[in-house]
């Protein structure tokens, strides 16, 4: 029994290795759908058919309202001008719901939002009630189905999850930027993996996890490189920074934040009951210890707003 479950092991991790493009999402996600092997301490918890907890996209709150809320603001790039004028051509990648692009698509009337999602969890279109909002499906780990120089603003937010930080570096950002017109703008929010005031439950945890990925070259995106990737593409100028912190404890908003903290962790469910050990009960006891502690401790997590321009050829830049 031991030897079967080591040799599957071993076989999923090389798996994982050579499939360099499926993002770490669903790599980590299939990893452990195909992990169905139980410990004998699990066995007993046989009827949850996966030992992974992440929820389908379409099952999962919006994040929107936390990233909302917190800066009070949809997008920070200076494109209001541009989006107010008209015709203005605007992308959200990684859309899920698409309540960004809907509430954009509200506001300016008289631009033309789209979101793209790998998932089709997007509103269908006999949902849409807006002219200027549109959806598609499209991997940007493979190439999103646009022209080269199509869009004035191109947004992404809360992508912690679901690239690893190779990805984002040698796909993601580099996508983003071929499909936003020279002179258009980009930005990017996400929450940082570590954390302020960690307490001893979310030490371990976060501990664990970054081992199990470590292992699996798995590495999440590193908040703080983000900056020097896109300097480093050559292709963006007037790159701004803003980080906000983001409370786990106190008010209204803190709950939201810390259901949005849970949300995110339950996706290590497998790790914990399939690698280390965790009965189910143990491991939503955990979660159980970590609502309080992050209360107590007053744990904070780091949300980034990154934003930058497309530079303009210079032979482009003369001709206009
Ligand atoms: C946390 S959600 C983002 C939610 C949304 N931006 C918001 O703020 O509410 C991440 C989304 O990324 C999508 N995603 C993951 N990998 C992707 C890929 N390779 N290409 C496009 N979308 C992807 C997932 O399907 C999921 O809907």
């Amino acid at each position: 029994m031991g030897t079967s479950v080591s040799k599957r092991k071993k076989k999923i991790l090389r798996r994982s290795l050579s499939r360099e493009t499926d993002g770490f999402f669903n790599k980590f996600f299939d990893d452990m759908k195909s992990h169905d092997t139980r410990n004998s301490r699990n066995s007993k918890y046989s009827k949850h058919s996966s030992s992974i907890n992440i929820k389908e996209p379409n099952e999962l709150d919006s994040s929107h309202y936390v990233v909302q809320k917190l800066w009070d603001c949809d997008f920070k790039a200076p494109v209001k001008d541009i989006l107010n004028a008209g015709n203005a051509r605007v992308l959200d990648v990684a859309t899920r719901k698409g309540t960004w692009v809907m509430q954009c698509a509200e506001n300016f009337p008289w631009s033309n939002f789209t979101g793209v999602d790998v998932f089709p969890v997007f509103p269908t279109v006999t949902n849409i009630k807006l002219m200027n909002a549109t959806f598609l499906q499209s991997n940007i780990l493979k190439k999103l189905l646009f022209c080269d120089n199509t869009f004035d603003f191109v947004h992404m937010q809360c992508l912690t999850l679901f690239f690893t930080d190779k990805e984002l570096e040698n796909k993601v950002l580099k996508e983003l930027i071929r499909v936003c017109k020279p002179g258009g703008w980009i930005e990017l929010v996400k929450l940082d993996c570590n954390h302020l005031n960690q307490g001893p439950t979310f030490k371990k945890i976060s501990e664990t996890v970054i081992g199990y990925l470590s292992a699996h070259d798995m590495q999440p995106i590193i908040g703080e490189n983000l900056s020097r990737y896109l300097t480093q593409t050559g292709q963006v100028i007037d790159i701004k920074e803003e980080i906000k912190i983001m409370p786990y404890h106190g008010n209204k908003l803190s709950k939201s934040c810390r259901e949005q903290l849970i949300d995110n962790i339950q996706t290590y469910k497998g790790i914990f009951t399939t690698y280390m050990g965790y009965s189910y009960e143990e491991w939503d006891e955990t979660l159980k210890i970590l609502k309080k502690e992050v209360n107590d401790y007053k744990t904070e997590g780091i949300m980034r707003r990154i934003y930058c321009k497309k530079i303009i050829p210079i032979q482009e830049s003369k001709s206009v």
